[in-house]
């Protein structure tokens, strides 16, 4: 059976949304359609990686001190330079760049705020595995004020006002939630149209999942609680269900919408693998963020171990945090685990 406005464009459902706010300007609007647009320019070079000589690093290491891939420099550069003449930002901020990201003076400025991991996964980009793109919206705090400060930029990810993906996967998927009951909905882009057509009409993540995804080659890396949080996964016992399956793809988009849809949990927990990166590896504003609010609007959760993702305070733009992520019963027996109140 079909379901109801399966198969509309999203164009049409953004205006749907639109129509229930007669105070809408359009500008949210506005904002969410160059981004898909920017969003089919990446999945078109994506999709010819293994065509073209775009593959292979650039010897360049970006700020995170990792290695950049060509296809991270072209993505990033693609939603710059697409978002920041529509006059609807305020500034960007980017995995891929140590700064915020100011609006050429040239061009007009307006109250939103998009952050973004231009293409996440991208040790994958080589091995033709999904990999994808995350986004975060925000209304500046200070709307009459010429200069953007950094204080308006580091919001709780609860002020969000929208969230999403793009997965360049086997097909490219968009995924997106304005919150506040408005579900979490997904689009699938028919390549040969150019358009991103509804196919998963709001989508509701199992509350109890079968599924735990997590670096395992970090375990001896982890702490007493960490291990024993996977072991209880690993266990056998037929009453909760477990052992648990594992599947981890090392995208975060591909793990995260396969659990999604599936259910289970994703972790990556803090480690001591790194001193310089004793929170684990994940970015709050750019991933973290924007998934938690993805999750939750789908009845899910999102956890740092002790308390819920979408409530920390965020002191530095590419602050990093443990996650724990995906079926609520399945995180937050993760959180009872990490924060010490179970064994
Ligand atoms: P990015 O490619 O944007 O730097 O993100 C990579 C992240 C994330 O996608 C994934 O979940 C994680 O790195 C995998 O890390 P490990 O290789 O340490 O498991
Ligand atoms: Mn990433
Ligand atoms: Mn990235």
């Amino acid at each position: 059976m079909q379901k109801s406005g399966v198969g509309i464009t999203i164009t049409q459902h953004i205006l749907n949304q639109q129509r229930q706010y007669p105070e809408a300007t359009g500008a949210f609007t506005n904002l969410l359609n160059e981004l898909i647009v920017a969003a089919k320019v990446i999945s078109r070079e994506v999709n010819k990686a293994g065509l073209v000589d775009i593959l292979g690093s650039t010897g360049e290491i970006n700020i995170q001190e990792e290695q950049v891939q060509k296809l991270d420099v072209f993505a990033n550069r693609v939603i710059i330079e697409r978002m920041q003449h529509i006059g609807e930002l305020c500034c960007m901020g980017s995995e891929e760049v140590a700064d915020l990201i100011n609006i050429p003076s040239q061009y007009p400025k307006g109250n939103y705020i998009l952050l973004f991991d231009p293409l996440d996964g991208s040790s994958n980009i080589d091995v033709n595995v999904s990999i994808g793109t995350i986004f975060s919206i925000y209304r500046r705090t200070n709307e009459g004020s010429d200069e953007v400060l950094l204080d308006e930029v580091l919001q709780r990810g609860i002020k969000q006002v929208a969230a999403g993906y793009f997965i360049y996967g086997s097909s490219t998927i968009m995924v997106y939630t304005t919150g506040n009951g408005t579900g979490v909905h997904g689009f699938t882009l028919y390549p040969s149209v150019g358009e991103f057509l509804l196919s998963h009409e709001n989508i509701k993540i199992p509350e109890k999942g079968k599924i735990y995804s997590v670096n395992e080659g970090n375990y001896n890396y982890w702490d007493e609680k960490t291990r024993a949080l996977v072991d209880y996964f690993k266990a056998k016992d037929k009453e909760t269900g477990r052992p648990y399956t594992s599947r981890y793809v090392g995208s975060l988009v591909a793990d995260f919408h396969r659990n999604l849809l599936k259910g289970g949990i994703f972790m990556y927990p803090a480690d001591l693998k790194d001193p310089k990166k004793p929170h684990g590896k994940l970015r709050l504003m750019v991933e973290a963020n924007p998934l938690a609010m993805v999750v939750q609007e789908a009845g899910g959760y999102a956890s740092d171990g002790q308390g819920p993702i979408l409530e920390v305070e965020p002191k530095e733009l590419h602050q990093r945090t443990p996650l724990f992520i995906g079926s609520k019963r399945d995180v937050e027996l993760a959180e009872e685990f990490i924060s010490g109140k179970r064994s």
